[in-house]
This record gives structure tokens, C-alpha cells and sequence, in this order.
């Protein structure tokens, strides 16, 4: 089995990548008071060395103050933080790899006292943080245009400090999601209801930053079923339901999706053996990224570089992108064990790959 389905560049009129592999986006909180300083770019910098086609960051909060949960989450809005992020595109565009900053607001998952405003409560489209537990009043319609204005103002300064493209975090139970899913979108407003009202939050996000970037800068929206609050959630039970929640998503000005499952090769909807990523790629018509434990460790390496002992997963993989099932892969844990296992891979040279461990959360290496 070759790797060449991962090495083939991507190319489309806003986005060019040497290849398609991407870096997912994974929280280090290792920014002190929200500002990215010299041991981030240095993260940054190696996996650009690395040769991941495009880094997509930790999700770094927008300008409202319930965005974070935590002041050691990068944010995306002082001058200080933007400094530093401008510092972390010229360390990764200087070692020949692209960036997109994942612009968060962490929603029902911020609990009264945490994070670095501990005098405002966590605010929801329901007022509900989990089904059952009160913990803040329902977002006002003043709030919710004040949130859609930060990530406006976030996509400008993803521009403006010369990103290759941005990703909007819509997924995983965030305060995006959080309209979604109608676990906790109990509103009776214009922005709850039905999947396609639900879905009214986010197409006000895009259309602001489309606003502040124009046309031309690439647009990527992540989304899940899976929550944080509920591993079983789900947005759309069938093709269609689907449909109903991205369409008006798209047709706001998205140019990718990426579309978080936590197993790549779990069928999304029975009768077929599409993954979520297919799906959408095959609903929209628009390029698709897939993700999910895509764990490059040594037994997969042995498999698809022509060994015998192993999963089947990895070559599974790469035939379902070599027949476009979707576009762009994501690879998260292994990359933090691993900066450079694509090259590492390309060699042959698996005896050196590291296994993911927790315990590698406590360095930013
Ligand atoms: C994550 N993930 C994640 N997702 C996201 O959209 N924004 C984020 O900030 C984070 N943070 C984060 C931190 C850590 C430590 C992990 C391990 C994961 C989810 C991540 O992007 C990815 O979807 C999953 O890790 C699955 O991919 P892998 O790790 O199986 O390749």
C-alpha cells in the first residue's frame, strides 16, 4: 500500500496545500494571561517542519468575555495575543507550512468562576449548561449579536495577520454547537426550532467573517454529532436531516467542512459505509476534511508499508481518500507524539514513532 493518496497536493481556487494531511486542532493551554509566546511558535514551527500540509490551531477564543474557560487558552483578540500569533504565521510560513487559527467560544462548557471572568455566568442558548442544571440565563439577542460581532472581528484579524485560512469551532457541545443541538437549543426564537433554525446562529458567524475577510479567504467550519456532554448526541439522524442543518451553513459562505468524529471509519448512517465526512462532501459537493483516531503507531505503519502485523484502519484510510470519499485528513494525537511522523512515515522510518500518551499533555514539545 502506498501513501500517495496523503502525499497528492490539494488545489482549489482559495486554498492550495503541498499535501493533505492536516494538524487537528487540540487545546495546550500553555498561554499565559491568553498570549501565545515563543514555546507555542516553536510548537507550531515543528510540525510545519513536519510537513503537515496545514496546521489548524488550538481553538483560541473570540473577543467576548465568556468565550474561555481558562487564561492559559490562547485568545485571539489583545494586541498581545495577536502579536504572538503573528509571530507563530511567520515561524510556520518560514518553514514552508500553512495555518488557520480555530476560532472558539466555549459556550455552556464555562461554569460560573472559571476562566478569567469569574463574574459572568455561562450562558446558553437555553440557559441550560447540561440538560436539568440551570447555571445562566439564555443568551439575550443583544449577547447573541455581541458573539457573532467577536468572531466577525476574529475572522478580520485571521486576515489581517496573514493566516492561509480560518476554521470556525462548531462542534463538540461549544457554544455554536450549543445552538445546534437540541439537547440545549430549547429557544423559541428565530435561532431554535427547527435543524434549519437552529442552524440560524452559525449562518450569522460565517456571514460576519465573510463580511470581514471577502470572498477570497477559505472559510472552514467544523461540526459534530458527538458532544462533550453526550457521546451519543447526534444532530441528524439521516442524509437528509443533515442537509437540513449544513445546507444553510454552507450557503452562508463555508469552503470546507471538517467534520469531527472521534473513529474515521464508523458509517455514519445506515445503508451505507459513507463516514460523516463522506456524507457531507457528497450532500454539499464542497471539499471535506475527515478525523478520528487515525493513529499512525507503529502496527498501522507495518500494515500500510507493507507488513503484516496490525489494523486494517490505516489502508482503509487511504483508499477511501484516494476514491474522494472526502478530501483532507486530520490527524491530531499522533502529532503531538510525533511533529514529523509524515516524514518519518515517507521513510519508512517507524521504529522512532512514539505512541500518544496523556502524560505528553504535560509539555508543549
Ligand atoms: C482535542 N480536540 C479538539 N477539537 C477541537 O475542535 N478544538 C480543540 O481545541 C480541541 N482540543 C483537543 C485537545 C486535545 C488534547 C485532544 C486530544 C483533542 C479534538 C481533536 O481535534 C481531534 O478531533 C481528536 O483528537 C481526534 O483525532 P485524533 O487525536 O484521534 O487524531
Amino acid at each position: 500500500m502506498s501513501i500517495d493518496a496523503l502525499l497528492r497536493p490539494f488545489t482549489t481556487p482559495k486554498l492550495s496545500l503541498k499535501n493533505r494531511l492536516l494538524m487537528a486542532p487540540m487545546t495546550r493551554q500553555f498561554s499565559p494571561d491568553g498570549v501565545p509566546g515563543a514555546n507555542v511558535v516553536d510548537y507550531y514551527r515543528r510540525r510545519a517542519e513536519g510537513d503537515v500540509g496545514l496546521i489548524i490551531t488550538e481553538g483560541t477564543t473570540v473577543g467576548h468575555k465568556a468565550s474561555s474557560f481558562d487564561s492559559s487558552i490562547p485568545n485571539f483578540y489583545t494586541d498581545e495575543a495577536l502579536a504572538g500569533w503573528a509571530d507563530v504565521v511567520k515561524a510556520v510560513h518560514a518553514a514552508g507550512g500553512k495555518i488557520a487559527p480555530q476560532l472558539w467560544h466555549v459556550g455552556c462548557a464555562r461554569k460560573p468562576g472559571s476562566g478569567p471572568f469569574p463574574d459572568y455566568p455561562s450562558a446558553t442558548p437555553s440557559g441550560y449548561a447540561l440538560p436539568g442544571k440551570k447555571v445562566g440565563e439564555p443568551l439575550t439577542t443583544t449577547e447573541i449579536d455581541e458573539i457573532v460581532k467577536a468572531f466577525g472581528e476574529a475572522g478580520r484579524n485571521a486576515k489581517m495577520l496573514g493566516f492561509d485560512a480560518l476554521e470556525i469551532h462548531g462542534a463538540h457541545g461549544y457554544m455554536i454547537d450549543d445552538f445546534l443541538w437540541e439537547g440545549l437549543n430549547t429557544r423559541d426564537d428565530k435561532y431554535g426550532g427547527s435543524r434549519a433554525k437552529r442552524s440560524q446562529f452559525a449562518v450569522e458567524i460565517v456571514q460576519a467573517i465573510r463580511e470581514h475577510v471577502g470572498e477570497d479567504f477559505p472559510i472552514i467550519f467544523r461540526f459534530s454529532q458527538w458532544k462533550q456532554q453526550n457521546y451519543d448526541a447526534r444532530l441528524a439522524t439521516t442524509p437528509d436531516e443533515l442537509m437540513e442543518v449544513l445546507a444553510p451553513i454552507s450557503d452562508a459562505g463555508v469552503d470546507i467542512f471538517h467534520c469531527s468524529q472521534r473513529r474515521f471509519w464508523e458509517p455514519e448512517f445506515d445503508g451505507s459505509e459513507l463516514n460523516l465526512a463522506g456524507w457531507t462532501r457528497k450532500l454539499l459537493n464542497k471539499p471535506t476534511i475527515t478525523v478520528g483516531s487515525v493513529s499512525l503507531n507503529e502496527e498501522f505503519i507495518t500494515t500500510f508499508m507493507g507488513g503484516e502485523a496490525g489494523s486494517a484502519d490505516i489502508g482503509e484510510l487511504l483508499q477511501r481518500l484516494e476514491a474522494d470519499e472526502f478530501d483532507l485528513v486530520a490527524v491530531g494525537r499522533a502529532l503531538i507524539a510525533n511533529p514529523d511522523w509524515l516524514k518519518q512515515v515517507q521513510q519508512g522510518d517507524v521504529s522512532a514513532l512514539k505512541t500518544y500518551d496523556k502524560s505528553l499533555l504535560a509539555a508543549l514539545a
